[in-house]
């Protein structure tokens, strides 16, 4: 009865026609998202391929708690280990507000092959972790490992906050809205639905988001190279070691792009005929040779929301970007996994783009 309802409610609140337009009225998304207690991972699967992957799902099971990972010297996490060292992307992942924290551990004596400054190789034994704090509180922490030497090697797992805040569990199942919060744990499958889409897995602890001068103690390139972790120096003394080309404006898009589209929509993905935004040190010469402006601007896309180009140059309306962006249908709105609210900041600065190509 309650799905009849609320499938009731949908159509009434889009008049307009729903088709691959995609309405895009406010009322329409309350209602689609509101009463679904699924994980947001609806809308990926057709062209990618979660949860097949060799180095998926933690076998055999899981340290029993999040100390145990080697991240913390007590159960509450009030101390990180020695060896752990704290980290921060450039840009960052919109996680509908959440804010985060991230660590990374490699064995000792160990570095990252850094031959190739798109996809660093990351020894066995690597350790990285990502903390969610929602509405003040910690509801979870997420942890993966690299098992071997392949490059899909890894084991992903969340660890889940207790309500009192003195342990965190594995969750391999995930779990929607948390702690009386709006945040689900995504599942082990769910990891990979973003992770598996570029070949070496690790999407924040890279050369592109790594190079900026991170405020201590917090690493950055120039941090990670005086450690001695890397094969191979990035080009130039300091950074930015890969410079983007364009005006702050425009490198602060390709950042976005690079940070919260890139994970799935890149030359290594199986999205490779869409747009491509993740950043590449060989296309960054300039703005024209990113693959982000030869894959969206101007380039027709699937018609969507009124929209048939992916960037149409001072049309924001009439890029499939924004409309995708603004779908009210989840299965429909990009990012297609990890948000459930529109990042209204980001959004804008797509605008803006758009609106100065
Ligand atoms: C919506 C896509 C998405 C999903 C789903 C996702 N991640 Fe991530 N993850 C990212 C992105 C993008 C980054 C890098 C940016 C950042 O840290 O904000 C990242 C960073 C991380 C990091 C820090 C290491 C790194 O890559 O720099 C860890 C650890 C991590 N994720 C673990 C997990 C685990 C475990 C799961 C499943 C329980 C998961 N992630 C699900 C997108 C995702
Ligand atoms: C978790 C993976 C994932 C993330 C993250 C993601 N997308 Fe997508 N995107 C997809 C998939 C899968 C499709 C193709 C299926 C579909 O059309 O829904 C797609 C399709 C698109 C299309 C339509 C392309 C065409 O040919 O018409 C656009 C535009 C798009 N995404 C933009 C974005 C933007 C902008 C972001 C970041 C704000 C983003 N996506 C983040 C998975 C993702």
């Amino acid at each position: 009865m309650r799905s009849l309802g609320l499938l009731g409610l949908f159509l009434v609140g889009c008049a307009t026609p729903v088709d691959d337009s995609g309405a895009t009225c406010e009322d329409c998304r309350g209602v689609a998202t509101a009463d679904t207690d699924d994980l947001p991972d609806a809308g990926v699967g057709e062209e990618l391929d979660a949860g097949e992957g060799d180095g998926g799902p933690v076998t055999p099971p899981p340290p029993a708690n999040l100390a145990d990972t080697g991240l913390c010297t007590d159960t509450a996490c009030t101390a990180i280990a020695s060896g752990v060292v704290e980290f921060r992307p450039r840009w960052a992942l919109w996680s509908d507000g959440a804010s985060k924290r991230r660590w990374i551990a490699l064995p000792p004596g160990t570095r990252i092959d850094t031959t190739d400054m798109d996809y660093w190789r990351y020894p066995t034994g690597t350790k990285l972790w990502k903390e969610f704090v929602r509405d003040g509180v910690r509801v979870e922490t997420r942890y993966m490992v690299k098992t071997g030497s392949g490059d899909a090697a890894w084991s992903f797992v969340a660890y889940a906050w207790n309500a009192e805040q003195t342990i965190a569990l594995p969750l391999p199942a995930g779990r929607a809205n948390v702690l009386g919060t709006g945040h689900d744990i995504p599942s082990q499958e769910t990891c990979l639905g973003c992770h598996e889409n570029v070949k070496t897995r690790v999407l924040g602890f890279t050369a592109f988001q790594l190079d900026w001068n991170a405020p201590a103690p917090l690493a950055d390139l120039d941090d990670a190279l005086a450690r001695g972790w890397l094969t191979k120096a990035p080009p130039g003394t300091v950074s930015p070691h890969l410079p983007l080309p364009g005006s702050a404006q425009v490198q602060a898009t390709l950042g976005y792009l690079h940070a919260n589209c890139g994970h799935c929509h890149n030359a290594d993905s199986p999205l490779v005929n869409r747009p491509m935004f993740r950043l590449e040190a060989a296309r960054i010469s300039s703005v024209g040779i990113t693959r982000t402006y030869q894959s969206s601007v101007n380039i027709p896309g699937t018609a969507f929301g009124g929209a048939t180009i992916i960037a149409k140059p001072r049309d924001p309306d009439r890029s499939i970007i924004i409309t995708r962006m603004n779908a009210a249908d989840p299965k429909k709105r990009m990012p297609a996994l990890g948000a459930e609210t529109i990042d209204a900041a980001g959004r804008s600065l797509l605008r803006t783009w758009i609106s100065n190509l």
